[in-house]
C-alpha cells in the first residue's frame, strides 16, 4: 500500500516536472536549438522570428529555410506562428522585447501598421529585420530588407504573357479584339499583392499591343489554395466560362486550385485558358508538365542563409545593405519536365 502511494507521489512529481518543461511551448512559439557558432562577444545570438503563417506551399519552404539556416549558424531562432493576424505578429515582437532577443526578424503580413511596435523595438535597442514582405515604416525603424521584388515578378508575369499570346495568335474566346483577363490576388494589403498588381498593369500599360488586354475580373484568392478554387469557380459562373483568356495567379496555390474550378467546368487548363502564376513552387512545374498551366514566375523562399549571415554581421557592427532582393527566374512550361529535379521547394 506504501509503495502504491510513493508510485503515485512519483507519477505526479514526474507529470508537474514536465508541464514545467513545456510552459514556454505553446501560443504558438517554438524554439529551435542550435550548435555553437552563432555567437556575440561569446554568447549564443537569439533572433526571435515572427512568421505570418502557412498559408501556402511557398511559405512552408520559406519556414523551413529559415529553420535549418538558424541551426547551420548555430543561432537560437524563437520562431513564432501569427496565423495570419496581423495583431499576433504584434504581440510576438512584443514578447521578443521583452524577452530581449539579440534581433527580431518578421514577415510583415501587410505594409501598413507597424511603426508603434517597431518603434519599441528602436527604444529597447534591439535590431530588426525585415524579411521576405515589405513594410511601409521609416528606415530608422529597421536595419536591413531582405525580400523579392514583387513589381517585377508582376512584370515579367504579363511580359511572358504577352509574348505567348503573340505567338499563339488565338482568338480571343469571348468574341470582340481583347483578351479577357482574371486575376487572383494575394493577401489584401499584402506588399506582395500591391506589387505583383502594380507591376502586371504598368507592364500591360507600357505594352506596345496593351489595349489588346482587359483585366475582367480580379479578387483575393488570399494566397490559399481552397480560396483559389472557390474565386475561380465564381469568376467561371459568372459569365468567365465562355469569356477568359488567361488567368494570371498572384500565387502557385491558387493557381492549383483554380486548376480544379477550370476542369469542374469542363474546360481545359493551360489550352481554353492560359495559367501564369508566381512562386515557382514544385507543384506548378507538375501542372506544367500535365499540360495544366504555362508559366510560373520566380519567388524565392530560400532567404534562411542571408537572414542568418546579415545578422550576424549586423550584431558584429558591420555594415549591410539596407535591402537585398532575391535572385528569381521565369520558368515557362517547355523547361518545367527538365528543371524539376533541380527545384528545391
Ligand atoms: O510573400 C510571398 C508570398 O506569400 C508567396 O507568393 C505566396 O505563396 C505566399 O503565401
Amino acid at each position: 500500500m506504501r509503495s502504491e502511494n510513493m508510485k503515485k507521489l512519483f507519477a505526479l512529481l514526474t507529470s508537474i516536472m514536465m508541464l514545467a518543461l513545456c510552459a514556454g511551448c505553446g501560443g504558438g512559439e517554438e524554439s529551435a536549438s542550435s550548435g555553437d557558432s552563432g555567437s556575440k562577444d561569446g554568447k549564443q545570438i537569439t533572433i526571435g522570428y515572427s512568421q505570418l503563417g502557412a498559408e501556402s506551399e511557398w511559405r512552408t519552404a520559406q519556414t523551413e529555410s529559415i529553420k535549418q539556416a538558424a541551426k547551420d549558424a548555430g543561432i537560437n531562432l524563437q520562431f513564432s506562428d501569427a496565423q495570419q493576424k496581423q495583431e499576433n505578429q504584434i504581440k510576438a515582437i512584443r514578447s521578443f522585447i521583452a524577452q530581449g532577443v539579440d534581433l527580431i526578424a518578421f514577415t510583415p503580413i501587410v505594409e501598413t501598421g507597424w511603426d508603434t511596435v517597431l518603434k519599441e523595438a528602436k527604444d529597447a535597442g534591439i535590431p530588426v529585420v525585415i524579411v521576405d514582405r515589405d513594410a511601409k515604416v521609416s528606415d530608422d525603424l529597421y536595419v536591413a530588407k531582405i525580400g523579392t521584388d514583387s513589381v517585377a515578378e508582376g512584370r515579367k508575369a504579363f511580359e511572358w504573357v504577352d509574348q505567348y499570346m503573340k505567338e499563339q495568335n488565338k482568338t480571343p474566346r469571348g468574341g470582340g479584339d481583347q483578351y479577357q483577363i482574371a486575376v487572383l490576388e494575394g493577401t489584401v494589403g499584402a506588399s506582395v499583392s500591391l506589387g505583383r498588381s502594380k507591376g502586371f498593369n504598368e507592364a500591360m500599360q507600357a505594352a506596345e499591343d496593351g489595349s489588346k488586354y482587359t483585366i475582367a475580373m480580379s479578387q483575393t484568392g488570399e494566397f490559399t489554395r481552397q480560396k483559389g478554387q472557390e474565386v475561380m469557380e465564381s469568376f467561371l459562373k459568372s459569365g468567365g466560362r465562355d469569356t477568359i483568356d488567361i488567368l494570371f495567379s498572384q500565387n502557385d496555390d491558387m493557381a492549383l486550385g483554380a486548376i480544379q474550378a477550370i476542369e469542374a467546368a469542363g474546360l481545359q487548363p493551360g489550352k481554353d485558358i492560359v495559367i501564369v502564376s508566381v512562386d515557382g513552387v514544385k507543384g506548378a512545374f507538375q501542372a506544367m508538365i500535365d499540360g495544366k498551366s504555362n508559366c510560373t514566375v520566380e519567388c524565392n523562399p530560400l532567404q534562411g542563409p542571408l537572414l542568418m549571415e546579415t545578422a550576424k554581421k549586423i550584431l558584429n557592427g558591420e555594415q549591410v545593405d539596407k535591402m537585398v532582393y532575391m535572385d528569381e527566374g521565369v520558368f515557362p512550361a517547355e523547361v518545367a519536365e527538365k528543371t524539376l529535379p533541380e527545384r528545391k521547394y
